[in-house]
Order: structure tokens, then C-alpha cells, then sequence
């Protein structure tokens, strides 16, 4: 049996101060969850995070990674960097590293492999603009960036892997692909992993949904038998909000 896996991503919000507050709100709501909980925070949040999610089910990840191990890359911050401050997972691929900081299928397999080589887990983002739905892309934009994320990885490296499936025009936008569209494009993404590693690969991988995923749909979108989980932003940022989404079979 896999295990679901809802994963907050904070992006560029909280402080040191409220990080400390947010995570220890979190503990106790979401303390008997069934799934894996994990929280993306601000590189400056992470030692902070750690600490107080200490002793707890919360793991807690980063939202980008450079593929160099060190060097003149200013601004950047290395897997080994990471490694040691005790990081469960890290975010590749993010729609808003690809539109805003020029982020390609390469790069984004690049920042993947760095992570993977130095044991960390990571969760590859994938998804098609509002254009690109609306001229009938979508299967082939999810097919590009999942073939080009994974890229020379192995099979064995896979089991460290969770492909977020993100439609770049329900992230932040209160609008939510529907339970079924959302099944059906993350049904495409698997196929092109079973092709890529074998049918076994491919169902135990598991594949998030992301995009205004809220208390209120996420029974819905978790029911869906192709959905292992879910990538939450806005509704992360709020102890109760994410406790409900994480608890969202209680
Ligand atoms: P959202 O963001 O839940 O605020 O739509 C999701 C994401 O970008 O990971």
C-alpha cells in the first residue's frame, strides 16, 4: 500500500518567528494523520522547522536545489547543504521556478539528480499553463516535462520520487481542476512513468495534486484512485487549514 503524502509548500512566506509558531500549532492537530505530512519551507526556515517538528510525524523540505555541488553560483544553495541540515525532501520544477526564473525541463532534471545523489527525497512538479489546456497540450506538456525531469534516473532512484501534477492556472487561483480531470491527467503522467520503468514502478509512485487544494475539496481529489496526494500552498500557510487537508479522511 502506498502512502498518501500531502506536502505544504509554503514559498516566500514566514519568518523564523512564525515558522516556530506554525509548526507547533500543527503538531497536535496533525499528530494521528494517516498519510505522511511534510512541510516545504523558506531555505531561512529550515533549521527553525527542524527544531520544532523534532519527535514529530512532520518532515520537513526545501523548494529548490542547485545541480552544482558548490562553486560561483551566487544565491544558489546546494543538495549537501541541504543534506546537513537534516532536510527529508525538496521541491524541483515548481511552475513558478519554470515562469519566473527560467527553469527548463533541464535544469529541472539537473536540481533532481543533485538531490537524488545526495539522498534526498524530491518532489518534481509538473503541469500545463492555461493556454496550453485551452489548445488541447495538456497530455503533451506533461509528457515532455515528466520524460525530461527524469531523465537518467534510475529505477532504483524513483522510489524517492513524488511528481506533483500542478495545472498552472488552479495554483494560487482559488480555481481547482476538477477531481476528474485532475485523475485524468495524473492517469497520462503514469503512463508515461510505466513506459519510462515498468507497470510496478509506475504504481508505486506516487503523484500529487496541487492547486487551490483546500479543506473543502480534498476528500474529493483524494478519493480519486489516481491521486496519492497533495502539493498545498495557500491553504498551508494556516495550521487548521493544513491540519483539515491533512486529515482530510477523518
Ligand atoms: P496553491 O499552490 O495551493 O496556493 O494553489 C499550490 C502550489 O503551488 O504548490
Amino acid at each position: 500500500m502506498k502512502k498518501p503524502i500531502i506536502a505544504g509548500n509554503w514559498k516566500m512566506n514566514k519568518t523564523n518567528a512564525d515558522t516556530k509558531a506554525l509548526i507547533t500549532e500543527l503538531i497536535p492537530l496533525v499528530k494521528d494523520a494517516e498519510c505522511e505530512v511534510v512541510c516545504c519551507v523558506p531555505f531561512t526556515d529550515i533549521v527553525t522547522a527542524r527544531k520544532a517538528a523534532r519527535g514529530t510525524n512532520i518532515k520537513i523540505g526545501a523548494q529548490n536545489v542547485h545541480w552544482a555541488e558548490k562553486g560561483a553560483f551566487t544565491g544558489e544553495i546546494s543538495a549537501e547543504m541541504l543534506k546537513e541540515l537534516k532536510v527529508t525532501y525538496v521541491i524541483t520544477g515548481h511552475s513558478e521556478r519554470r515562469q519566473y526564473f527560467a527553469e527548463t525541463d533541464e535544469t529541472v532534471n539537473k536540481r533532481t539528480k543533485a538531490a537524488l545523489a545526495a539522498g534526498l527525497k524530491v518532489i518534481v512538479c509538473v503541469g500545463e499553463t492555461l493556454a496550453e489546456r485551452e489548445s488541447n497540450k495538456t497530455a503533451e506538456v506533461v509528457t515532455r516535462q515528466t520524460i525530461g525531469a527524469l531523465a537518467d534516473i534510475s529505477k532504483q532512484d524513483l522510489k524517492r520520487i513524488v511528481i506533483a501534477y500542478e495545472p498552472v492556472w488552479a495554483i494560487g487561483t482559488g480555481r481547482t481542476a476538477t477531481a476528474q480531470d485532475a485523475n485524468d491527467t495524473i492517469k497520462i503522467i503514469r503512463r508515461v512513468v510505466r513506459k519510462l520503468y515498468g507497470r510496478a514502478s509506475a504504481n508505486s509512485l506516487r503523484i500529487q495534486y496541487g492547486g487551490s487544494m483546500n479543506p473543502k475539496n480534498a476528500a474529493e481529489l483524494m478519493a480519486m484512485p489516481q491521486i496519492d496526494g497533495g502539493l498545498i500552498g495557500g491553504a498551508s500557510l494556516k495550521a487548521e487549514d493544513f491540519a483539515k487537508v491533512v486529515n482530510y479522511n477523518k
